[in-house]
């Protein structure tokens, strides 16, 4: 990818998971590590972009040149990200965003004994979905990119979520037997309206490469 492909772009990544407060201590998460979103924010940074990387909990080192938004939950991302979306001219969702969070967290810390049946059955509400939020809203000058994580029929519930999300492209990866989630290779299907790119197994960080290129392809 020519260097200053990104020049002046502005470009929005969410990543890693989100975590989901049950009481003061306990949490409802997932075990993304934010790898793939971390290493597009790190390609597009590299390409010349003002890269905005709106991430959950991770263990892992802000990249370079990349201002990094620290949130919590589902509802502090989408905060996040709603406030640099008008900004973006690509935006994309990488994170792995809990679809369901406790109703009624507690402020304390639920105690065996005491509060055995609050810990027995814990109801859960539907989160906000982020890139099919801001997506509804996006203007026909930005480009936005969903994941899609399946285990199986993994195209067609790709073109599914494109169109459901409102999306330009989605990045559909295969799950299980140990296969996308904390690992550092992957093999991706790039899914738009009329294409189907497939991006043999790769590090996380070169997919990020590859895609932040056909990102920059097509802002330009
Ligand atoms: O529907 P599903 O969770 O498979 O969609 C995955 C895509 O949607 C990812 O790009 C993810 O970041 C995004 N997403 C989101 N907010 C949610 C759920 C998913 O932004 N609540």
């Amino acid at each position: 990818m020519p260097a200053g492909a990104l020049a002046g772009r502005t470009v929005l990544v969410t990543a890693g998971p989100t975590v989901e407060p049950i009481d003061a201590v306990r949490y409802i998460s997932n075990y993304s590590s934010g790898k793939m979103g971390y290493a597009i924010a790190e390609a597009a940074a590299a390409a010349g972009a003002r890269v905005v990387l709106v991430s959950g909990p991770v263990a892992l080192a802000a990249p370079a040149g990349v201002e990094v938004v620290p949130v919590k939950t589902a509802r502090d991302m989408l905060a996040a990200a709603s406030d640099v979306f008008p900004a973006a001219d690509a935006a994309i969702f990488a994170a792995a965003v809990a679809d369901l969070r406790p109703a009624n967290p507690a402020d304390r810390k639920l105690k065996k004994g005491r509060d055995d049946a609050a810990l027995a059955n814990v109801p859960l509400t539907e989160n906000p979905d982020i890139l099919a939020t801001l997506a509804a809203g996006k203007r026909a000058d930005q480009y936005v990119v969903g994941f899609a994580a399946e285990t199986n029929d993994v195209l067609m519930n790709a073109h599914a979520k494109l169109v459901k999300k409102n999306a330009d492209m989605i990045v559909a990866n295969q799950v299980g037997d140990g296969l996308a989630f904390g690992t550092d290779d992957d093999e991706v299907w790039l899914v738009t309206a009329d294409d189907e790119v497939l991006l043999p197994l790769m590090s996380k960080r070169a997919v990020a490469g590859r895609l932040v290129e056909v990102v920059a392809a097509h802002l330009a």
